[in-house]
């Protein structure tokens, strides 16, 4: 037996409850997986959050075990990669939405979805940085695939005190990018230049509707936000500037005008972290292994038990987050 939290939907009626579940009940749900994980950490990113509430689509199967990442030991295995013993994290793939996911002590994925938690990190590291810092990771490695150094200017993270926003300051910062953190909480800038946040902007001066074409401010950017954030973000990106967009806080449109691509040849880096292939999958974990402060990582993370994970997720929802939350699934 072990302990998940456990979404249903009866009869149109969501609910979701940390459930007491039979190995056959998780072997019946899993078929096809082939590494059997003593789940150590998972934690909330955003879609946990959603999921946990109802408050989107994003499970796809019901009954459905919550967690769309995972780190934890390997208990079996039949997957040439993997042996009992072993450290193993995984991220995406669909796990938490359409397969069991990692808000349980036990989970079965396929071998072919996990990576080794890179070192310096372990299982509680690596799920501090979750979803949530491998798409900030990914990010920063699709802006410099583009060609951006730090010598072209400013970035700006939008975002700045969620999970995504936090991790993506951090590693520009130690790469030496001067960074501005756009935040609604202005509260927090002491925690924003903390993590190498050189200039603090209040997200109101991005969120409501702008003109197609503004002054030019930002070398790139990563936007954890989208709507009318991203599109001024774009509007204010430099001249052969870039932009890496990822998320859809604000909201999920995106009312702009093709003047920052056609007239300043801005472009436009789409981000998603669920079905990244394996190589880039390692080497966006090989960029955090290099740059993210570890200190700064323990800094901006809190634990929480199993039981906590449902008022994080209605906290986050509410925009009350700061930093990312990783749970405790054997507490
Ligand atoms: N593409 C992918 O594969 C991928 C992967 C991970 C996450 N995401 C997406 O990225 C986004 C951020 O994820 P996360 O885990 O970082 O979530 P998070 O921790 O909740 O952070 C989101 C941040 O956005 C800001 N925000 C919230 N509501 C807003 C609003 N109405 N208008 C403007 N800003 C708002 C807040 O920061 P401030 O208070 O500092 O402004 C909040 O902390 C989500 O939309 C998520 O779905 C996408």
């Amino acid at each position: 037996m072990f302990k998940a939290i456990y979404l249903t939907r009866d009869n149109d009626q969501f609910a979701a409850r940390i459930a007491e579940l039979g190995d056959d009940a998780l072997d019946f749900a899993t078929a096809g997986a082939d590494v059997t994980v003593a789940v150590e950490y998972s934690t909330i990113n955003y879609k946990d959050a959603l999921a946990l509430t109802d408050k989107s689509p994003i499970v796809r199967k019901w009954p459905m075990v919550a967690g769309i990442d995972a780190a934890g030991t390997v208990v079996a295995s039949s997957h040439p990669l993997w042996k009992p013993g072993e450290k193993v994290v995984l991220t995406g793939w669909g796990v938490g939405e359409s397969h069991w996911g990692g808000l349980a002590q036990k989970a079965k994925f396929k071998g072919d979805w996990l990576v080794a938690p890179p070192a310096p990190f372990g299982t509680k590291q690596a799920m501090a940085i979750g979803t949530a810092g491998f798409t900030a990771a990914l990010c920063v490695s699709a802006l410099e695939r583009y060609g951006i150094t730090r010598a072209h200017g400013d970035v700006l993270v939008t975002g700045a005190t969620g999970g995504v926003g936090s991790i993506a300051i951090a590693l520009l910062a130690a790469r030496g990018y001067r960074v501005v953190a756009s935040t609604g909480k202005l509260a927090e800038a002491d925690y924003l230049k903390s993590l190498g946040a050189a200039d603090v902007i209040d997200r109101a001066e991005l969120s409501a509707p702008g003109k197609p074409l503004q002054k030019e401010r930002w070398a790139a950017v990563v936007d954890s936000v989208g709507s009318h954030t991203l599109a001024n973000a774009c509007a204010q990106t430099r001249a052969e500037g870039a932009v890496a967009a990822c998320g859809l806080a604000q909201g999920m449109d995106f009312p702009s005008t093709v003047a920052p691509f056609i007239l300043r040849g801005v472009s436009l880096l789409g981000v998603n972290s669920v079905l990244v292939p394996r190589p880039r999958r390692e080497a966006a974990w090989q960029l955090l292994a290099q740059s993210l402060d570890r200190a700064k990582l323990d800094a901006m993370t809190r634990v929480v038990p199993l039981a906590e994970a449902f008022d994080v997720a209605r906290d986050l929802i509410a925009g009350k987050v700061r930093g990312r939350v990783v749970v405790d699934v054997n507490r």
